[in-house]
């Protein structure tokens, strides 16, 4: 196998290798000055088995086309089988027409990968009315979760911790980490109204006397629901607010907003930022042992 980093898989993508005792090696990338993409595989593909990293952030449309490209070469270029190991996939949350004429891309794109790709791994997914990855994907697709790396985050680095889930969709994530801590948790009931504007709302009692607040969830995009969450939070006394996220998408200012309200953010490496604190390389690695 060798591993191949496109442009956003890099900070992964070396060290995946290292641990496999694979080889590794980088996508060559640039853009025409019309804005298209020209990539170059730079190693000897024949007969091979390609694994391309590639999480897929900030230019996502770019990102996506770039990994077609790579893969359609791998496969004209003889590879063996081509497989794509992606520690943030994106569209997973459009998984239903919420307005009419709305494109259900989740579907689409992963139509996409599946044409493409003999298999694909992706590091929690956001998978909420389609439960499984494999009926979204017609290739193998398995779904890598970083629980018990933010469990262990959190055990070793807050004390008395109780687990808040900011909405329905969150309980993979919290309460599955609660549930290895031996904490206590609540999820809590968001409506969204605009990519910007959500409310989110705890219906039920929470004594957080000596308790450090630990809100987990899949992604921080523009940090609204999150700041949300800890409004709601603070109503009740709350005072150190720790957010652990697995895709620290961070669009915008979230990360200027999420400091200012005073929340301490943390998120795994499957998105490279100075808050990403939890290594997510040794999983991915082994599974694909
Ligand atoms: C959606 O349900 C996800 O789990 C996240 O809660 C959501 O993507 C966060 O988005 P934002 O940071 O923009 O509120």
């Amino acid at each position: 196998m060798i591993v191949v980093s496109c442009s956003h898989g890099a900070h992964l993508g070396r060290k995946i290798a290292k641990l496999l005792h694979k080889s590794h090696s980088s996508l060559s990338v640039d853009k025409f000055p019309d804005g298209e993409l020209r990539v170059r595989l730079d190693c000897d593909i024949e007969g091979k088995e390609i694994a391309l990293v590639q999480s897929f952030y900030k230019d996502v449309s770019d990102c996506i086309v770039e990994v077609i490209l790579a893969a359609r070469t791998a496969k004209e270029l003889g590879a063996k089988k081509i497989v794509l190991i992606a520690p943030y996939f994106p569209y997973m949350r459009q998984d239903k027409r919420f307005h009419k004429g709305e494109a259900v891309s989740q579907r689409i794109i992963a139509s996409l990968f599946d044409k493409y790709f003999d298999a694909v791994y992706i590091m929690d997914p956001h998978l909420h009315r389609e439960d499984k990855l494999w009926h979204i994907f017609r290739v193998k697709a398995e779904k890598l979760t970083a629980n018990h790396l933010i469990a262990g985050y959190i055990k070793s680095n807050v004390k008395n911790p109780v687990i808040i889930g900011p909405d329905e969709e969150s309980y993979k994530w919290a309460s599955n980490v609660a549930g290895m801590l031996g904490a206590e948790s609540r999820i809590l009931m968001k409506k969204r109204y605009s990519s910007y504007r959500v409310k989110v709302t705890l219906n039920k009692k929470l004594d957080l006397n000596r308790k450090n607040i630990v809100i987990v969830d899949d992604i921080i995009s523009t940090g609204h629901t999150i700041l949300e969450t800890a409004k709601e939070l603070r109503k009740l006394g709350a005072r150190t607010i720790y957010c652990v996220c697995v895709h620290g998408i961070f669009a915008n200012d979230a990360l200027g907003k999420l400091r200012k309200a005073g929340i301490k953010v943390i998120s795994t490496n499957t998105i490279p930022s100075k808050f990403a604190k939890i290594d997510v390389s040794a999983l991915i690695a082994s599974s694909l042992k």
